[in-house]
């Protein structure tokens, strides 16, 4: 028996009773590309989002070192990460946004009325467009700029994406030169509207189709290279909610020709049916990681949508920018029986549960990577599923980001097809162990998660061509664990052994709800 890694592992859950099996077959043949966009994050003006959180601004708190304004524990945080992608600054934020109140002196900018979710808050606009986008150099994230549809007008779109991108000597990128930035910065990706069957402005679908004609068309003037994404809808709740049904194939249809403008469909997915943040019962952890499950179901739909109408000659794909768990604690709406946090702050808990749900979403988007283009978590500092939080002049990371590390081998890396035969199941009788895996560079990578509750799990893998070079996991004692300023590493990951069975094929013990990532040497 070869010994590859070894932890010392020792808070294991007082109520794992039983050994079960799971058996990996790694397929040898990519399915697709797993592009790094699928990775991305997401930054809105909410709550401490932005404020409070990314930016301290240059004149900040002396205790809290920052970086051209940004928390640089935050940014050391994020740079490790990383940050693919960058979407700003909404989310329905985005639809009350004027960019030209965040450019120019700092001291001059005017403070206007920020809006998003239902909080109505004073924004000085600090953090505005060159602030944003110097975030983006800092952390090597590729920056994803959400326009105004609601209350802008195309004018003053064509003019951001002049601003942004345009080297053509004019009167706006005189202004960008003049404000410090003499260089366009390369900017592609561009939100047409958020959300504009609800918060975005309440469209119906041909009405927003063309909206998105018109913004995309003349847009696409002043930057012939841009992608534009275009708002969809797929979500069962609010479908329930009477929501359209139909809009994404109301507003590709709608399109018509012009449908060549549209090169992502967005459509967002939050997870609210998993009880309380904390102290949930064993049947809200497996409502919550099925809800996670779910995702890639709706990730399929919309593909499916899309296929239906669009011509094959013009790639559209999925672009699921906002995802993740949304807590009761965290919005005064929708289900969950407990008393909601007043007033609101859309901050939760961020449990061990958390971060298995969105390694259960990752399994579905390499699965799904060759429709889904970009996926951006919600959100990316102390609002809803953060990776990192802060607290005062502390900052500690959340066991999501920890998730998100682990599957740092995957970005980028061509994704290979798993099947798992598990004689352990859930109560709703799927398999209790899943996982991904891909290959980069002649590497091999593999995460896998034991889903059960209660019952560690033993899973067997067939050897590679390379060695075991690395293998992490991440587990707790409790599901409900979480990491504070005073307990910044209660889930945190550790080395685990990988163990060499007679039979030439690996074996790995991986603790009640936890996940772990095995790296192969090149083979
Ligand atoms: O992420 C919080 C909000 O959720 C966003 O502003 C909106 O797009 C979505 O409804």
């Amino acid at each position: 028996m070869v010994v590859q890694w070894y932890a010392t592992f020792e808070c294991l859950h007082k109520e794992q009773t039983e050994v079960a099996d799971a058996e990996l077959t790694i397929g040898q043949k990519p399915i697709g590309h797993i592009s790094p966009r699928l990775y991305g994050h997401f930054a809105e003006h909410l709550g401490r989002c932005c404020y409070g959180g990314l930016w301290e601004g240059v004149d900040g708190d002396p205790a809290v070192p920052n970086v051209s304004g940004f928390r640089a524990d935050v940014i050391e945080a994020l740079l490790d990460l990383p940050v693919p992608v960058l979407r700003w600054p909404g989310g329905c934020y985005a639809d009350h946004y004027h960019w030209r109140n965040g450019i120019g002196a700092p001291q001059a900018r005017p403070s206007t009325l920020g809006m998003s979710c239902g909080l109505r808050v004073s924004d000085d606009n600090g953090l505005g467009t060159h602030e944003f986008l110097r975030l983006c150099e800092l952390i090597g994230a590729e920056p994803y700029l959400a326009g105004n549809v609601g209350t802008g007008s195309v004018q003053e779109f064509c003019d951001w994406v002049e601003y942004v991108t345009s080297s053509v000597d004019s009167g706006l990128t005189k202004e960008r030169a003049a404000n410090g930035r003499p260089d366009p910065w390369p900017v592609r990706l561009w939100g047409v509207g958020n959300e504009s069957w609800d918060c975005g402005g309440r469209f119906d679908p041909v009405t927003y189709a063309h909206e998105f004609v018109r913004y995309a068309t003349l847009a696409r003037h002043v930057d012939p290279e841009a992608e534009f994404v275009g708002v969809g809808l797929e979500d069962e709740g609010l479908f329930e909610q009477g929501l359209d049904r139909d809009w994404n194939a109301k507003f590709l249809e709608a399109l018509g020709p012009s449908i060549d403008l549209l090169s992502h469909l967005s459509i967002h997915r939050y997870w609210s049916h998993g009880g309380p943040e904390t102290g949930f019962r064993e049947d809200d952890y497996y409502a919550l990681l099925a809800e996670a499950q779910e995702t890639e179901t709706t990730i399929e739909r919309t593909a499916r949508t899309i296929a239906a109408i669009a011509p094959t000659s013009h790639a559209i794909r999925v672009a699921l920018d906002e995802w993740g768990v949304w807590h009761p604690e965290a919005r005064p709406w929708g289900p969950g029986d407990v008393p909601r946090r007043t007033p609101v702050t859309y901050e939760q808990a961020n449990t061990l549960r958390d971060a298995l749900a969105a390694g259960i979403a990752l399994e579905g988007f390499h699965r799904q990577c060759n429709v889904l283009s970009m996926a951006n978590l919600a959100q990316i500092v102390n609002v809803l599923q953060a990776v990192v939080m802060t607290d005062g002049s502390s900052c500690f990371k959340t066991p999501t980001y920890h998730v998100l590390t682990m599957h740092r081998p995957h970005m980028g890396a061509e994704a290979l097809g798993v099947a798992v035969a598990s004689a352990m199941k859930l109560p709703s009788g799927e398999a209790a162990v899943s996982a991904t895996a891909s290959l980069a560079g002649g590497r091999t990578a593999v995460t896998i998660i034991n889903r059960d509750y209660r019952r560690r799990a033993s899973v067997s893998l067939e050897a590679r061509a390379g060695a075991v070079a690395k293998a992490r996991l991440l587990a707790a004692d409790s599901a409900d664990a979480v990491n504070t300023a005073a307990h910044p590493d209660r889930v945190a990951p550790r080395m685990v052994e990988v163990a060499m069975r007679p039979n030439g094929r690996y074996e790995v013990d991986l603790p009640a709800h936890s996940l772990a990532t095995i790296e192969f040497a090149e083979g």
